[in-house]
């Protein structure tokens, strides 16, 4: 099953907005599959987002993302790698969608709350970042036949 890493990242923390950005991708229908607080160091947002390295806003990226904990989640359902970046809405929030996660609660490009794994082939390596496997939990979900047909 398709699994994706989603991170509240510190200006949702800081904002009060954890419950409402975890909340929109449950409602949809995703499965939470695992869920943790942390504080990045800079190695580990370094790793995270090494394909932007060297380009004009990496550092503030990096300074960003350590600022203070965040919140890292695990969501996993068929196609959950699109539905979470379509429930995010564009990397700028200014131009995301109404409706969308970084539409709904902001406006600066530097400031846009939330990141989730841009693909298939690289969730399972960003998951292997911040979660062992003893950390992700397979349990069925009484309410699965309610979402799926
Ligand atoms: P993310 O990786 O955080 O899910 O965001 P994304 O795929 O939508 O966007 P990406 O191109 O991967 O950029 C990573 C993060 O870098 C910051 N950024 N700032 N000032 C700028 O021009 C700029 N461009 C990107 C954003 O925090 C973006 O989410
Ligand atoms: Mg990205």
């Amino acid at each position: 099953m398709e699994r994706t890493l989603v991170l509240v990242k510190p200006d949702g923390v800081q904002r009060g907005l954890v419950g409402a950005i975890i909340s929109r991708l449950e409602q949809r229908g995703l499965k939470l599959v695992a869920l943790k607080m942390l504080w990045l160091d800079e190695a580990l947002a370094q790793r995270l987002y090494a394909i932007h390295r060297g380009k004009p806003f990496f550092e503030r990226l990096i300074k960003y993302v350590t600022a203070c904990p965040l919140v890292a989640a695990v969501f996993e359902g068929e196609g959950a790698v699109a539905l979470t970046r379509q429930a995010m809405g564009e990397t700028d929030p200014a131009r995301a969608s109404p409706g969308s996660i970084r539409g709904d609660f902001g406006i600066d490009i530097g400031r846009n709350l939330v990141h989730g794994s841009d693909s298939v082939e690289n969730a399972q390596p960003e998951i292997d970042l911040f979660f062992t496997p003893q950390e992700i939990y397979s349990y069925p979900r009484d309410t699965d036949s309610w979402i799926f047909e």
